[in-house]
């Protein structure tokens, strides 16, 4: 059997390959560019069947030990680990059942005046009829500046959060990454402290009190929470935003047409997260025991990863499925997981992604591509985001 190699050609643009082993190895031997082997498993099917398997473990301790026995992939610090997504029943169980308590529709409903003064003040400083990052100047911050508001960080230290989370998420140096990862968790520790002393409306008080009534969450599990919240929301949102943008403006045809109709919003919405998945493989799993996928028998201790962007993609469950159609229809797409760890957050990433596409929508008449620059794609074996999004804005 042939290995597959996930190097820096398949980051730029996956889809050939992802197309090939739906045809010829659905789930196939694939070594990432840190040199880790994995089984990838890339069809529809297999993919929804897969995430929803308990045989396919997320348990931190399997995770880590397979991946510092087999190298190559950067675990997070002790402290931080222990997270909702980084368990399986009972404790998932548990662990979500407390911050589902916390993250309830209604709060996320409450932030929308909220995340439409963040939008708008983000929009406020951009300086139309230049060339601007999008990146940069909106898609970043303003999920970023959401959570902030979610979880009660003052505004003070947005700054200093910001950076520390940014310096996390990117490929950075490992004792950049140390620093920030260290300079995070005492930040969180501290905070949450305050939140004891001064509890407020926001969501890490609500998780605080949850925390001290009765001894279901250990004050490690918490951290872990705030620590999986932070990350998670972010740079998730942000590649919804930017690699939404993009998809417009290489389907002119499908932004004409959401300009005339924005209560097309939440089905394109949908249609950005199955097009250009912002998690485009998936976090790892590990086989607890032997597990067959599809016409495959993976033996136990293996590193599986789901592919969703591939899942998203593929012909048998969609018909064109590399054109973007903004009116598919809603759901379907596994871009937020499937079964018990399917996304906590996807409320408020669509809730955050319908303002910011008809913020810019109805604030620019014309977006586009600044000319002469090559689009780049960020070196990571997860996540599909763009390194700048350079566009041109004409205000409507
Ligand atoms: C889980 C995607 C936004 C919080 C997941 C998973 C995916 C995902 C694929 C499952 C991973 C797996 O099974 O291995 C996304 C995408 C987002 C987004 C594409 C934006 C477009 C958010 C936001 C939050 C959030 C805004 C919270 C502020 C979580 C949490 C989990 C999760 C807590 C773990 C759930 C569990 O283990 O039960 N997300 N997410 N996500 N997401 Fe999101």
């Amino acid at each position: 059997m042939h290995h597959t190699v996930l190097d820096a050609a398949f980051v730029q643009d996956p889809y050939p390959l992802y197309a090939r082993l739906r045809r010829e190895a659905p789930v196939s031997r694939a070594v990432t560019a840190t040199g880790l082997s994995v089984w990838l498993v890339t069809r529809y099917e297999d993919a929804r069947a897969a995430l929803a398997d308990p045989r396919l473990s997320k348990d931190a301790r399997r995770i880590r030990e397979v991946l510092e026995i087999r190298g190559g992939v950067r675990v997070l610090d002790e402290s931080i680990i222990e997270h909702m997504l980084n368990s399986d029943q009972p404790d998932h169980t548990r662990l979500r059942r407390l911050v589902g308590k916390a993250f309830t529709a209604r709060r996320v409903e409450a932030l929308r005046p909220r995340i439409e003064e963040i939008s708008a003040g983000l929009l406020d400083g951009i300086n139309p009829d230049s060339e601007i990052d999008l990146l940069t100047a909106y898609a970043f911050p303003l999920p970023i500046t959401v959570i902030c508001a979610l979880l009660g960080i003052p505004d003070a230290d947005h700054d200093a959060f910001r950076s520390w989370s940014n310096t996390i998420v990117t490929n950075s140096e490992p004792e950049e990454f140390e620093r920030a990862q260290s300079g995070l968790v005492a930040y969180l520790v501290q905070l949450i402290d305050r939140k004891r002393r001064e509890p407020g409306e926001d969501m890490l008080s609500a998780l605080v009190a949850a925390r001290d009534d009765g001894d279901q969450l250990s004050e490690r599990e918490l951290l872990a929470m705030v620590f999986l919240l932070l990350v998670a929301g972010h740079e998730t949102t942000v590649n919804l935003i930017a690699n939404g943008v993009l998809a417009l403006l290489r389907h002119p045809d499908q932004m004409a047409r959401l300009r005339a109709d924005l209560g097309l919003l939440p089905s394109a919405v949908e249609e950005f997260l199955r097009y250009e998945s912002p998690v485009n493989m998936a976090t790892f799993r590990v086989t607890a025991e032997p597990v067959r996928i599809g016409e495959v028998e993976i033996p136990a201790e293996e590193v599986v990863l789901v592919s969703l962007g591939s899942a998203n993609r593929d012909g048998d469950r969609y018909g064109d499925p590399d054109q973007l159609v903004i009116d598919r229809g809603l759901g379907g797409h596994l871009a937020f997981g499937h079964g018990i760890h399917y996304c906590l957050g996807a409320p408020l990433a669509r809730l955050e992604a319908e303002i910011a596409f008809r913020d810019l929508l109805t604030r620019f008449g014309r977006i586009e591509l600044a000319p002469g620059r090559e689009l780049r794609w960020r070196d990571s074996q997860l996540m599909r985001g763009l390194v700048e999004l350079p566009v041109r804005l004409t205000p409507a």
